[in-house]
């Protein structure tokens, strides 16, 4: 993707994100794909305070180019996980699952970039309104925890876009340069991968799972847990040899 107001915001070479992802994104990772141009995210949601302050450090050391951090809202100890970051001068984080809100003002106050993650217009424009820089607008086909609505990324971007302002982020099974260049023709101004690159040698994602994700076909996942909390998994009855 050619500059624009996601690598103008980040200060990076292509608009391309890896998401922040649980297990998955430690510093490794994210500053490999800081490096190769784009913009790493160290995965907060599955780290201990401490552990997370490592992978920050190990991260400022692998790079000197921009990168940042997920914090899923609902983290028990997520007042812990924000100092850290203010502490190590983390410039960007990625928020999502909670209330934009409670903690938006905070860390732009301290002069960090701040971009929440959703699912539909209502919590687009939510976030938007609670002073996030750019917004993630991520269809239920993604890798993760997925939105309620069960709204697809292609329907999702062009609608947010119609009645967003703020630099807009497209995410959900968008693993390729034909599918980034889909999403900038709907209206993205930039891509979260996820899957991609939860499969690639610096993930810390087990050699297994690596595998069985790179094989998968279509059909092959679905969405569980829909009222509590939606999660796409892999059918069990789809793996080989498990
Ligand atoms: C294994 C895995 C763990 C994830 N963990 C998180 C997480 O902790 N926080 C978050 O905001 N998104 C998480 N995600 C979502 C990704 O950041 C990204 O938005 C999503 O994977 C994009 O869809 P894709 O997998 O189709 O590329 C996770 C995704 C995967 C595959």
């Amino acid at each position: 993707m050619r500059n624009n107001r996601i690598t103008e915001l980040f200060g990076i070479d292509y608009s391309i994100i890896q998401g922040g992802m649980v297990w998955v994104s430690g510093y490794k990772l994210a500053s490999a794909v800081s490096n190769a141009g784009g913009l790493g995210l160290i995965g907060a949601g599955s780290m201990y305070p401490e552990v997370f302050r490592e992978h920050i450090q190990k991260c400022k050391k692998a790079t000197d180019k921009p990168f940042g951090v997920n914090l899923p809202l609902i983290y028990p100890d997520i007042d812990k996980m924000v100092a850290i970051v203010i502490e190590e001068g983390v410039k960007i984080v990625f928020t999502s699952a909670g209330n934009p809100n409670t903690w938006t003002a905070k860390l732009k106050a301290k002069g960090i970039k701040v971009v929440h993650v959703v699912s539909s217009i209502k919590f687009a424009l939510k976030a938007q309104q609670a002073g996030v820089d750019a917004v993630v607008a991520e269809g239920f086909e993604a890798g993760g925890h997925n939105g309620r609505e069960e709204t697809t990324t292609f329907t999702l971007i062009p609608m947010v876009k119609e009645h967003l302002e703020i630099p807009l982020i497209a995410a959900g099974g968008i693993a390729s340069g034909r599918g980034i260049l889909a999403a900038e023709v709907l209206g993205a101004d930039g891509v979260q991968i996820g899957s991609r690159f939860a499969v690639s040698t610096e993930s810390s994602a087990h050699i297994k799972f690596k595998k069985m994700v790179t094989e998968l076909q279509d059909g092959t996942t679905q969405l569980t847990f829909k009222e509590l909390a939606p999660v796409r998994i892999i059918k069990t009855s789809t793996i080989k040899n498990c």
